[in-house]
């Protein structure tokens, strides 16, 4: 059972954080949640399948190979919560067997309301689930998942995707301490994280030839532009994948392909960029082996298990709130 998704109201707008970002001293910078309008969405499922982006199989592989001790070792939940959902081919994998635990209610969480739409659209057939679509930041959507469980059986969190590799390390770990203290202990949590691996081969990852990433980041002016009456000219930038060796990182970023002025009507500000000046989109940190468990003891969870892809390095963490 499907129903529409409930819009939750985000702290601060597009348009303050668009002016925030924009009129930063130092690196410009616009928040990588803004990536994902009905196109952006629509260009990162397209990028989930480009050869070289080996991620999002890998985490396929894990989810099918190990489902079934994800279920067991999730304690059987009746409620699956998943922060940035995209289009639900994931979380799919791990309802099917959760089938067999009886009735379940699944909360999709996520900032776009065309994510949100393909995933409920996924998942149609799927007996015994109901579905409620939370429009919104991650953790007002969990906060609002959290009130609304029944009590005694567990919840199992999905955050896939290596979408917590968005935050920097300080930011990570304020994160998922926010994340345990919106759940019980023996709550479970299934955390998908990209591994180190050498920056060539991250690099083709994030800057394809056929330039569908490009795409996907140059969409961000254009979104600036429908939605807030900006005036970027797409083509005066272009999209570019940086390697941070110090941080394990890849950064996404606009270069300015000349010296230009832009002005952006809602948010009330007229920027002016440098030639090869750059706005910083998205990070995408990378995390070794090691620094996993730490992240769980840190976090005050418990690291249950960890499952780990070979053809693309990629770990799937199954932690359990203490
Ligand atoms: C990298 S994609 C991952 C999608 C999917 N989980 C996967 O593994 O393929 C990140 C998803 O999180 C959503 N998202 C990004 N930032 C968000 C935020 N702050 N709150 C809620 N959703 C967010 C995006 O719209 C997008 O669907």
């Amino acid at each position: 059972m499907a129903g529409q998704a409930r819009n939750l109201k985000p702290e601060l707008s597009f348009a303050e954080e668009v002016r925030s970002g924009l009129t930063k001293a130092g690196q410009k910078e616009l928040p990588s949640k803004y990536l994902y309008d009905d196109v952006g969405s629509a260009l990162f499922e397209a990028i989930t399948h480009l050869p070289e982006y080996g991620l999002t199989r890998a985490e396929q592989r894990l989810l099918q190979r190990h489902r079934d001790e994800i279920r067991q070792a999730a304690g059987c939940p009746a409620v699956v919560t998943e922060l940035g959902s995209g289009d639900g081919r994931k979380a799919r994998t791990i309802l099917e067997s959760l089938r067999v635990c009886g009735r379940l209610t699944y909360y999709p969480i996520d900032v776009s309301a065309a994510a949100l739409i393909r995933c409920n659209r996924e998942l149609l057939g799927l007996g015994a689930l109901t579905v409620v679509g939370l429009e919104g930041p991650f953790l007002e959507g969990l906060a609002r998942a959290a009130a609304e469980r029944e009590p005694g059986r567990p919840m199992l969190v999905l955050f896939l995707g290596s979408t917590i590799g968005n935050f920097d390390r300080p930011a990570a770990v304020r994160f998922l301490k926010s994340i345990r203290g919106l759940l019980a202990p023996g709550d479970a949590l299934l955390l998908g994280t990209d591994l180190q691996k050498p920056a060539e081969r991250l690099l083709a990852a994030y800057d394809d030839p056929a330039g569908v990433t490009a795409a996907f980041n140059l969409n961000l002016l254009a979104r600036i532009n429908r939605e807030l009456g900006g005036d970027f000219d797409l083509r005066q930038f272009a999209h570019e994948a940086r390697f941070c060796e110090a941080e394990q990182r890849i950064e996404m970023h606009l270069r300015s392909r000349r010296l230009q002025t832009v002005t952006v009507r809602e948010a009330r500000i007229t920027v002016t960029l440098r030639e090869g000046e750059t706005i910083w989109t998205e990070a995408c940190h990378k995390f070794s082996l090691r620094e996993l468990p730490e992240l769980a003891a840190k976090t005050n969870f418990h690291p249950e298990e960890i499952w780990v892809d070979e053809d693309w390095p990629f770990a799937l963490n199954l932690w359990l709130a203490k």
